[in-house]
């Protein structure tokens, strides 16, 4: 199988670039190669690599900054995908993508399925959402996988900002009042990588069989603080900690430029049943980055 892979600097990207080796030939193309505010370069590079399978992470993912450069958030996260899409179909390959938490409002009480309706509340979240149509539109064989507060050892991230943050000030406030399910980059890549595994020889036929959106988180859920107070009840760094005080705060106390959801939590029932996969705990995952964060480092 030859697999097309985008976003390979990114959280998601890396992790499946090592995950996917034993899956087939994987072609990484970055920015300089495709850059998918290109229409025309996206249709090229598709074209001369012939893949089976194009895995499209990549995306414009700076929530706030989105805010104030909507067309081009609009070419990488809403058009580009369908245009990839598109290339898909015409070679007779399958696709699998990447969404987000944030196309919902955060209006629910209980976790969002499938079925739920989108109603975005920020230009990431509202681009994230075209991306997804334009490419159930195309009627390539597809997964979306919309995920949530992505993290990890490498990219920007929560865990690595807090740890940042942890070692330069002796006071930290965190939002308490926006609830959701820390995830592991490694997860979604061993997850996507599970599901590839099952398709065996025909990735089209089995993706076309299994076609659509699937939530894709750890379970559980917390907020913000919850996530900062996990993170830094793990004794790493403690002796390089300046931190002495985590203190919650609401979202009205820490103003962004993009609003975001008071409540994302994602049911991953679906994908749980459909492909026959447990998802771990939040905290679990997180153990397992800490401790291999102390092996790293150590
Ligand atoms: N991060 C989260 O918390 C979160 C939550 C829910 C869903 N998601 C979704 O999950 C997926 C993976 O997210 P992530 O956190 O792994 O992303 P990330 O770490 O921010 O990486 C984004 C990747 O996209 C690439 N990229 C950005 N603009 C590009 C362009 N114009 N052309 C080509 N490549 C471009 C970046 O390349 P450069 O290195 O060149 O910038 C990078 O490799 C995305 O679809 C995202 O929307 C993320």
């Amino acid at each position: 199988m030859k697999i097309l892979l985008t976003g390979a600097t990114g959280q998601v990207g890396w992790e499946l670039q090592r995950t996917l080796i034993t899956l087939g030939e994987v072609i990484s193309v970055g920015r300089s190669q495709m850059d998918l505010a290109q229409l025309n370069t996206i249709r090229r590079i598709i074209r001369e690599i012939q893949p089976d399978l194009i895995i499209n992470p990549a995306a414009y993912t700076a929530v706030d900054q989105a805010e104030s450069e909507p067309d081009l958030v609009m070419a990488i996260n809403g058009i580009a995908p369908g245009a990839i899409a598109e290339e898909a179909k015409r070679l007779g390959a399958a696709m699998i993508h990447y969404s987000t938490d944030y196309v919902f409002d955060g209006l629910n009480t209980t976790p969002y399925t499938e079925a739920d309706k989108p109603n975005p509340q920020n230009i990431y979240g509202m681009t994230k959402l075209a991306g997804e149509q334009a490419i159930m539109a195309v009627g390539v064989p597809h997964l979306i996988l919309r995920t949530s507060w992505i993290y990890g050892l490498r990219g920007k991230n929560f865990l690595l900002t807090m740890q940042k943050l942890a070692q330069e000030r002796e006071e930290i406030r965190v939002v308490n009042n926006q609830i959701g399910a820390p995830t592991w980059s490694r997860l979604i890549a061993e997850v996507t990588a599970q599901i590839l595994s099952q398709a065996r020889q025909d990735v089209s036929g089995f993706l076309a069989s299994k076609s659509g959106i699937y939530h894709l988180t750890a379970n559980g859920q917390t907020s913000w603080y919850g996530f900062a107070k996990a993170i830094f009840d793990h004794n790493f760094q403690q002796s390089e900690r300046k931190l002495q005080r985590l203190i919650a705060i609401t979202s009205k106390d820490y103003p962004t430029a993009a609003s975001r959801p008071a409540y994302s939590l994602l049911n991953s029932q679906k994908l749980s049943n459909t492909f026959d996969l447990v998802l771990p705990e939040w905290q679990r995952s997180l153990e397992l980055v800490l401790t291999e964060q102390i092996f790293v480092t150590a």
